[in-house]
């Protein structure tokens, strides 16, 4: 039997994940997560009936966490990190050490073992963000052989980003000292149901709701690309059984989609899935700290293992819009 660890599986990318490996034959995944973030709801509940699927309640900045686990994990999935731009600036301490310490364990526990199990490390687009501010250059699409920059370390912000970066690292450096497989992933803006409050299409979908007139669109000529939960976490799964990356030291993959949508056509597209009208938009600047573009160069993950993601956004929106209109 295959066993996977997801640590944060109770988390946005964990849920949808573990959904997805439970569709594989002869599978348990065990998800370990403090619910500091990730909640028991009733999606989760629902998910625990299927028996391929356990949930632990547990610390992964606790070293005897991993003690307590058993020896034979074939995948680990390491979700586990704080996130959310607000915590970046309210606790950029705590960032940096559940993030790091988590990990640090996590390899730590994997070294030892006499059959290493695989892992997939989730760092971050933020990893990178500070090349475009520092240099005023990104490369556009951005590869994966980007420059990582921590912009100013007395700016709390870089807290997640630096965690991200020398995560990667970590990753790197344990996976080549002591031949554990491991692959590093970059998601960009995985969107979907269950993803929390704080994205601009839930908070968006929320003011929908409430039939904000004029409703107000924050950097309306900024650009994004949105990635649908459930091709992000085929990506991840697709990465993690190829042979492609059995190879040691770990590489690194963006993960996300390609079709570029500015903030204004994206209030739009969900007036148009939703049915909502509004007399008069108030277009406002962005917010501060906000990238003007940003897309990821998909090119080696399309080529390694030919993936690509397929849902489109109308249909992405509407399954998300249709699990947020009851929950504001
Ligand atoms: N969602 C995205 O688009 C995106 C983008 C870039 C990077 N990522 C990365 O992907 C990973 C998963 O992201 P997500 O969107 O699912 O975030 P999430 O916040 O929904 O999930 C993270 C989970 O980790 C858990 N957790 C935090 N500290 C813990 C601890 N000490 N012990 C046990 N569990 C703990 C939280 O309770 C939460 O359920 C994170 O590492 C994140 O940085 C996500």
């Amino acid at each position: 039997m295959k066993k996977i660890l997801l640590t944060g599986g109770a988390g946005f990318i964990g849920y949808h994940l573990a959904k997805h490996l439970a569709n594989q034959e002869d599978v348990k995944i065990i998800l370990a997560d403090n619910l500091w973030r990730g909640q028991m709801d009733e999606d989760l509940k629902e998910l625990l009936k299927n028996e391929k699927v356990e949930f632990l309640e547990a610390d992964v900045t606790d070293p005897k966490f991993y003690e307590s686990l058993s020896k034979d994990f074939d995948q680990v999935y390491h979700l586990a990190a704080v996130n959310g731009t607000k915590l970046f600036y309210e606790i950029p301490q705590e960032v940096l050490r559940i993030n790091t310490l988590s990990l640090i364990y996590l390899l730590e526990w994997a070294r030892n073992l006499d059959k290493k199990p695989k892992i997939c490390f989730t760092s971050s687009n933020e990893a990178y963000a500070g090349a475009l501010s520092a240099f005023n250059s990104l490369p556009i699409p951005t590869p994966e052989a980007v420059p990582l920059i921590i912009e100013d370390t007395y700016n709390p912000r870089w807290s997640y980003g630096a965690t991200k970066a020398i995560g990667e690292m970590f990753v790197i450096y344990y996976s080549k000292a002591y031949n554990i497989p491991a692959v590093i992933v970059r998601p960009h803006n995985f969107y979907g149901p269950r993803a929390g409050f704080g994205h601009v299409i839930p908070q968006m979908s929320e003011r929908i709701t409430k039939k904000e007139n004029p409703f107000i669109v924050y950097g309306s000529d900024e650009t994004r690309t949105f990635c649908y939960i459930t091709d992000a976490v085929e990506a991840m799964q697709i990465l993690m059984d190829s042979p492609v990356t059995d190879k040691i030291p770990a590489e690194t993959f963006h993960i996300g989609a390609t079709d570029e949508i500015n903030m204004l056509d994206l209030a739009k597209k969900l007036f148009e899935v939703t049915g909502y009208n509004p007399e008069k938009l108030d277009i406002k600047p962005g917010l501060a700290g906000s990238v003007k573009r940003r897309l990821a160069d998909i090119t080696k993950i399309k080529s390694s293992v030919k993936w690509e993601p397929r849902t489109s956004l109308d249909e992405g929106l509407k399954k998300t819009y249709e699990w947020y209109k009851n929950k504001f």
